[in-house]
């Protein structure tokens, strides 16, 4: 095996990436399997799920998937039990999946709320439960969320999505003091803006997107690729001593 690989393949993982149909879960779940992993995505919408297997099929990876709406409890239960069916218990869990409902924040309703909650922070939460103590007994284990800056400040209307995202760090936190004395670290990865489809209505606005890129040092605005290499690090044992960590891939947003 060359240095390369002993740091970082991910060859004989499994791997669970919630939000693996689009966006920057996508790209993470496309780049642990080129890594390595056999990866399970997991979302809704059937089409973009078998789409994005096919293409990762294409390039010659193992990879599989699950539908499944992570804003119930029941649906979350279904979604670990139909992942584990396919290559087994995951060593890596990455919580991608997210929903960015903007109302003005005296008109938030409990229904934005919870819904808000339930797929941004109880679905990590619960997942990690399931996976988290089963990685510990076997000593290695790598949970990665992804939050936003949001956590970190308030930016175009944060309401309940910044609330749940600063609720995400602190869950990988508390993950990281529980388990990483047994091999299993958990971190998140904090995108600053990046071209998606859950932003396209400011991406649609050329102005916004230009005074965006203007924000970060590198000079544009990020995209679902940034994520590929800091998630192989953080999936891999070259991670091992890296935990309870925010990672901003932003371009450097977040320091300028
Ligand atoms: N784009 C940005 O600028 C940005 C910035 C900061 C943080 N983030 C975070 O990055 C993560 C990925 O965002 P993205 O930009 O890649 O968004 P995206 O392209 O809209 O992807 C979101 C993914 O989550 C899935 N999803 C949403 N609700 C779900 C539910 N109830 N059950 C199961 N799956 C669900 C979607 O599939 P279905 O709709 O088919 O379920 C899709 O696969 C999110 O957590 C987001 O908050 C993004």
């Amino acid at each position: 095996m060359g240095y390369l690989d002993e740091l970082f393949s991910l060859a004989g993982r499994t791997a669970l990436v919630t939000g693996g149909s689009s966006g920057i879960g996508k790209a993470i779940a496309r780049a642990l399997a080129r890594a390595g992993a056999s990866v399970v995505i997991v979302a809704r919408r059937e089409a973009e799920l078998k789409a994005a297997v096919d293409e990762l099929a294409q390039e010659g990876c193992t990879a599989a998937w699950v539908s499944a709406d992570l804003g119930t409890r029941e649906g979350v239960r279904a979604a670990a039990e139909e992942a584990v069916a396919v290559y087994g218990e995951p060593d890596i869990l990455v919580n991608s999946a997210g929903i960015n409902l903007r109302p003005p924040m005296g008109e938030l309703s409990d229904e934005v709320w919870d819904a808000t909650m339930a797929v941004n922070l109880e679905a990590p939460f619960l997942l990690g439960r399931r996976f988290g103590p089963k990685m510990a007994e076997r000593g290695f284990g790598r949970i990665i969320h992804v939050t936003s800056q949001q956590a970190h400040r308030a930016f175009v209307q944060s309401g309940a999505y910044g609330v749940s995202k600063g609720g995400l760090e602190s869950l990988a936190r508390s993950q990281a003091e529980a388990w990483s004395p047994h091999g299993v670290t958990c971190n998140t990865l904090v995108p600053g803006f990046v071209m998606t489809p859950l932003n396209e209505r400011l991406s649609s606005d050329p102005d916004r997107v230009a005074a965006l890129a203007a924000r970060t040092m590198v000079g544009r605005n990020g995209l679902a690729e940034d994520f590929e290499g800091a998630a192989v690090f953080l999936a891999s044992r070259a991670s091992g001593y890296v935990t309870g960590q925010a990672v901003f891939v932003d371009g450097g947003l977040s320091v300028h």
